[in-house]
């Protein structure tokens, strides 16, 4: 563990009023980082500065949509006024929406009718598809751009990336989403590629199921069942159960320290109780 002090450095988490991120930009604070806390909801980021203060640290909150570049601009100026130049970025901003959800998991034919009550890929409206594609893709490339740029200054840095499952094969109804997660682990072998010479390695990390607020109702029923794609997801993963965000922590400790990981660049890493790894039968 004491490889992984942080002795001052600088964190940016995207997301970090989420799920998975609060738990990572708590750990880097626990770890002596100063964190700086990114997302569009002040109330979800104090709950994760709350958390940080409770353990006895500080954190800096900024507001800022990951989609817009000069917003983003913005906030890396604040950051640097207040701590210099950023040493690890999280990207960890993202997710799905449930109108870039299909309802049935193969094509209807009664999805071409007028009035078709249900969405199907044709009645699906473009424009949140688009915006999930650009969240995840887009509010990925737009921070690693910017706060990179100061780490190429001083020829040092780190970055991971947020994948999934539907990074290595797209799951069924998700179309928009699995489409933008494979985009972001193609965009961190890139970008580990390119930025290798500025001594900036990135890497990405993809977690199985892990249960937040959206996937709740896909995997559970209001009185906490599984519904059968929740049931499905259980049978597939060997280890027969949802994932805990404390349970991505190590993986990212190794992949954002120096030392543990200096040859690694331009991987996705799958953290997810065997799911890649089952066939199904
Ligand atoms: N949970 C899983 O099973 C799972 C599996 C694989 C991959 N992932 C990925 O892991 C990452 C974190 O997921 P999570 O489960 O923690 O989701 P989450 O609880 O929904 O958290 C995502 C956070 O991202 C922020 N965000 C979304 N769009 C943003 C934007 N345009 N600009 C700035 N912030 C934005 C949200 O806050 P605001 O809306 O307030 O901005 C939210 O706090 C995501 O990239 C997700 O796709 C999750």
């Amino acid at each position: 563990m004491n490889g992984y002090m942080g002795e001052g450095k600088t964190v940016v988490v995207t997301g970090a009023g989420g799920t998975l991120c609060a738990p990572v930009a708590v750990d880097f604070a626990s770890r002596g980082y100063n964190v700086v806390l990114i997302g569009r909801t002040r109330e979800k980021l104090q709950r994760t500065a709350d958390m940080i203060a409770a353990g006895g640290h500080g954190s800096m909150i900024v507001l800022a949509d990951v989609r817009d570049e000069a917003a983003v601009r913005d906030a890396s100026e604040r950051i640097r006024d207040r701590f210099g130049a950023c040493d690890v970025l999280i990207n960890g901003a993202g997710g799905n929406q449930s109108a870039a959800v299909t309802g049935t998991d193969e094509f209807d034919a009664r999805e071409l009718e007028d009035g078709y009550p249900g969405r199907g890929f044709f009645s699906m409206d473009m424009s949140v598809f688009r915006d999930v594609v650009e969240t995840n893709i887009m509010g990925t490339v737009i921070p690693t751009r910017i706060f990179a740029r100061d780490m190429a200054h001083r020829g040092r840095g780190c970055i991971v990336n947020f994948a999934s499952m539907n990074t290595y094969r797209p799951l069924s109804r998700v179309p928009a989403y699995a489409l933008a997660k494979a985009g972001v682990s193609n965009w961190t072998q890139w970008a580990a590629a390119y930025l290798a010479p500025a001594g900036i390695r990135i890497n990405a990390v993809a977690p199985g199921f892990f249960v937040n607020e959206r996937s709740r109702k896909m995997l559970t029923t209001p009185s906490g069942e599984l519904t059968p794609r929740g049931e499905h997801i259980i049978h597939n993963t060997p280890m027969h159960r949802f994932g805990e965000a404390e349970e991505l922590l190590g993986c990212i400790r190794w992949l954002t320290d120096d030392d543990a990981a200096a040859f690694v660049t331009g991987i996705t890493v799958p953290v997810d109780g065997g799911f890649l790894s089952s066939a199904g039968l």
